[in-house]
């Protein structure tokens, strides 16, 4: 389709030129942006607000969901009463019946992810281009809903720890934003609603769907209203896990596996604690047998651990969590992925050849002589439809398909008619 050339594509020398001069560095508008993301517009919000919302109600839990009235936060039971339902039929109509309530709410959602089955796949051509551009996050990606008449974001201005696109999708929305060195001389702005002597250092981004905006972890912001109606979904890139923490999460692993009982003892056995002077010279022996251990640990055995927690990390594509579904699994299921994008990684062992690891939405199995099931894996990410039982077979089929059956529970699988 063509498009006209007023509309801002998203390609490579944008994504360059956002990685060079604004990812974590400067805020951005972007107005009238030709995207498939824009698919995720009110409709579809709505839609996924309702879906998120049925399953609040039948649980009868609300977590996820925040409401707030003339800025204060309402009790879990009381939110159950104010969410979407179908019958709104649109955010308009949602907004319809609030108003006739409240004159100033504000609905907060951030677990959409958890329902966002249909239009995931374009929300991830959006983050791995970021990715590929800015690096893959060490935390995760997730996507935030606002919506409301609201004045002002009921916890006045604040930072958060991550990088955030914003993506209105109705009304018109006012985000002022500061720089973390002019928040740092003025504390008076933390958490602030009156901030009137601090408008002529801010910068106000104005944003209407279509456009998209963006402001790094480092920008203290509010959003602002003069009353009317808006909604807006956001992608907020967390950006506060550093490298040595996920390194420390892989050699913890390694630790469990490798100390076994004696790295679970919570006393240390000693015979000295320090000599008269005080100078400590004797390391017990718990120490020592761990010590012994480590410096057995063979270069096989470390790329292994951490090829597997980064396997792992990355099966979930960058997100806090990616859809689950509901699906029984058979040796006569005919099945294929759930998204052709998304496929279910794999490893081999390194240090025992027949040994190997299957991973998807944060979900590790792993299988001996597992020919069987990575072929069906091999045959699942090419795109094909298949019969489980044309793989599965033998002594190991039962095993394999209890391993098949997590990376399912987790999001990987469809049924094929
Ligand atoms: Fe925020």
């Amino acid at each position: 389709m063509e498009c006209p050339l007023s509309q801002k594509q998203l390609d490579q020398k944008f994504w360059q030129n956002f990685a060079k001069n604004h990812w974590e560095k400067k805020p951005l508008v972007l107005k009238n942006v030709k995207s498939g993301l824009l698919e995720m517009g009110d409709a579809e919000i709505f839609n996924l607000l309702v879906l998120y919302s049925d399953r609040c109600r039948e649980l009868n839990d609300p977590t996820g969901f925040k409401f707030y009235i003339d800025g204060f936060k309402a009790e879990a039971e009381d939110v159950l009463q104010v969410l979407p339902e179908k019958e709104d039929t649109s955010l308009l109509g949602y907004h319809e019946r609030m108003k006739s309530l409240f004159s100033d709410y504000c609905l907060v959602c951030d677990e959409l992810l958890q329902v966002n089955g249909k239009k995931q796949h374009l929300l991830t051509e959006f983050t791995n281009e970021l990715y590929r551009h800015v690096g893959f996050p060490n935390r995760f990606s997730e996507i935030g809903l606002y919506l409301g008449n609201y004045r002002k974001t009921p916890f006045g201005v604040h930072v958060d720890s991550c990088g955030v696109f914003s993506f209105p999708v109705v009304g018109v929305k006012r985000f002022r934003l500061w720089t973390s060195a002019y928040a740092k001389k003025n504390p008076a702005l933390d958490r602030a609603f009156k901030y009137d002597k601090h408008k002529k250092a801010s910068q106000l981004l104005e944003v209407k769907p279509g456009d998209i905006s963006y402001w790094p972890s480092s920008a203290w912001h509010i959003a602002e209203s003069d009353g009317s109606f808006s909604a807006t979904w956001s992608l907020g890139v967390w950006v506060d896990q550093p490298h040595k923490e996920l390194v420390a999460q892989s050699l913890n692993d390694l630790l469990d596996a490798k100390l076994g009982i004696a790295g679970a003892r919570v006393t240390t056995p000693f015979k000295t604690l320090h000599e008269k002077s005080g100078e400590v010279t004797e390391l017990p022996e718990a120490y020592e047998q761990s010590i012994a251990l480590l410096k057995n640990l063979s270069t096989s055995e470390l790329q292994e651990t951490f090829l597997k927690s980064w396997m792992k990390h990355i099966s979930l594509q960058g997100f806090k969590n990616i859809p689950r579904v509901n699906m029984k699994l058979s040796l006569k299921s005919k099945v294929r992925l759930r998204s052709e994008k998304s496929l279910i990684l794999w490893q081999q062992s390194l240090t025992k050849k027949d040994k190997f690891f299957f991973s998807f939405g944060g979900v590790v199995v792993e299988s001996s002589k597992a020919q069987g099931l990575l072929k069906l894996v091999k045959a699942l990410n090419n795109g094909d439809t298949v019969v489980i039982g044309e793989f599965l077979k033998g002594a190991e089929a039962k095993q394999d398909l209890h391993a098949l059956q997590s990376l399912t529970d987790a999001g990987a699988l469809s049924t094929a008619k």
